[in-house]
């Protein structure tokens, strides 16, 4: 079964994904994540994310459609973060398609725009262990850890998350309605803690399969 997790900025995809992945023995991919790691690379893809801009659609599913090509992804992946905009699900229906698998299944993780700042201005990433924390909500670093190695994203700045959110808005609300005309779209809300919300989320995809 192939998953898509959707939802604004600071909604939990990433936090998410990685459990949800962990807990299915899916494979986990998130598209900030990898463009993340090209940016180090390239500046033009760095300058893109930092202002909090999205990479054009063709670019960006080539490079997840590469990423899942060369590692034989094709089946049982759960993918945060992408697709993003109408024409993005349209390409990626087509790449699953031209696979013989389909996308079965699109959690949207529904929460507020002040809930969406409040958690990225606190987030904070360990460049170590990947792990993602949060200054402000009950998601902490453990005691013992030391703050000022953690990382606070540049998109994570008023501005650009504003204008993320903005994006969201424009592209990725469309989005939403379009799938569910493919009937794939379950809406979760956002705002529960991040255990009730993993049980909430494995008990869809356990229903989902079951099917
Ligand atoms: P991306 O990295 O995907 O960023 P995003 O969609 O903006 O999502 P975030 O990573 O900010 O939030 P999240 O939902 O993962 O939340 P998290 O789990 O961290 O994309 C970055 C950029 O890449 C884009 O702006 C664009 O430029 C580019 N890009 C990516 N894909 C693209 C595509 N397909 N096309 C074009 N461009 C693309 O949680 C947030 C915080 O809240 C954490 O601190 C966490 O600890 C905390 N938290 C999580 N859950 C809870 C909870 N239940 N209660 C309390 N706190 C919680
Ligand atoms: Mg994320």
């Amino acid at each position: 079964m192939n998953i898509l997790l959707v939802g604004p900025q600071g909604s939990g995809k990433g936090t998410q994904g990685k459990m949800l992945g962990d807990a299915l023995g899916y494979a986990y991919l998130s598209s900030g994540d990898m463009l993340r790691e090209i940016a180090e690379v390239h500046p033009e893809v760095d300058l893109v994310l930092h202002q909090g801009k999205l990479l054009p659609d063709e670019i960006a599913l080539r490079l997840i459609e590469e990423y899942l090509q060369k590692n034989n992804i094709f089946d049982n992946v759960i993918l945060d973060g992408t697709p993003r905009t109408k024409h993005q699900y349209d390409l990626l229906k087509h790449w699953f398609e031209s696979k013989g698998k389909r996308i079965d299944l699109a959690i949207v993780l529904v929460i507020s725009r002040e809930e969406s700042i409040k958690r990225l201005s606190g987030r904070r990433m360990d460049p170590i262990t990947g792990e993602i924390y949060n200054l402000v909500t009950d998601d902490k670093p453990p005691a013992g850890l030391d703050l000022s190695s953690l990382v606070h994203r540049e998109d994570d700045k008023p501005e650009a998350i504003h204008r993320r959110l903005d994006l969201y808005d424009l592209h990725t609300r469309p989005l939403i309605e379009e799938m569910k005309k493919d009937g794939i779209v379950v809406e979760v809300n956002g705002e529960q803690s991040i255990m009730d919300l993993h049980n909430e989320l494995s008990n869809i995809v356990q229903k989902k399969s079951n099917l």
